[in-house]
């Protein structure tokens, strides 16, 4: 084994969601500073690095964005990180940054796990009211946000391996799927028969 591998592990399959947090206790400056590094240290289409970070603390904003996104993520987090995207440099067409903003927001996410800090990505914030919160302009994109603090809950550290999710070699368009094992959705009993979820249920449409 290297240097890395049991650390880098660790870390990734101690990334869980965790949506209680220890109240009162803030973040300290270094951790969000290391945790912007880790998010600026993830790879990027041409080195474009179309991405812009708001490092939201001020317990009235965070307040008013919990309250914007009741529905899918109204937690007690101290901190809620918003990624943009700024796609002014990407040259091509059909892509809006959003790919490499999301890479750096899961570097954060095992970076924070790795410094004892709880996250919890939330898509279903309603971008409108995030712009409008966060004074964020038309021509930047708010592609994710996620909620950090100290953990209050220690869900289980896993992988969700499956083999059914991976092909060797070729594609099988003959192999059946199902939803997944602790597929939210099907849980909550939303969806299709064919677990499709009806467009305003997601709680990563946005
Ligand atoms: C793109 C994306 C959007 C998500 N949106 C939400 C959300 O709006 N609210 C929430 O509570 N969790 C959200 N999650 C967290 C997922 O529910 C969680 O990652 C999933 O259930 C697996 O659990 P784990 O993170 O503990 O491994 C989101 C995760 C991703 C990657």
């Amino acid at each position: 084994m290297n240097q890395y591998e049991k650390h880098v592990f660790d870390a990734i399959y101690g990334r869980r969601s965790v949506r209680n947090y220890v109240e009162g206790k803030e973040i300290e400056r270094g951790k969000i500073v290391k945790l912007l590094k880790a998010g600026m240290a993830a790879p990027s289409a041409c080195n474009i690095q179309p991405w812009e970070f708001i490092v939201v603390t001020d317990g009235d904003t965070v307040r008013r964005i919990r309250q914007s996104i009741e529905r899918f993520g109204d937690y007690n987090a101290p901190m809620v990180m918003v990624v943009c995207s700024y796609p002014d440099f990407i040259p091509w067409e059909g892509d809006n940054g959003a790919t490499d903003c999301s890479v750096a927001i899961e570097n954060m996410l095992i970076a924070a796990t790795a410094m004892d800090l709880g996250t919890v990505w939330i898509g279903g914030f309603d971008p409108g009211s995030i712009r409008q919160i966060l004074d964020i302009p038309e021509n930047v994109f708010p592609v994710g946000l996620f909620y950090v603090g100290y953990p209050a809950e220690q869900p289980e550290p896993r992988t969700q391996y499956l083999e059914e999710a991976v092909y060797w070699q070729k594609y099988d368009p003959e192999r059946e799927h199902q939803p997944r094992p602790g597929n939210l959705l099907t849980f909550l009993g939303i969806g299709d028969p064919d677990g499709q979820a009806p467009e305003d249920s997601s709680p990563t449409s946005s």
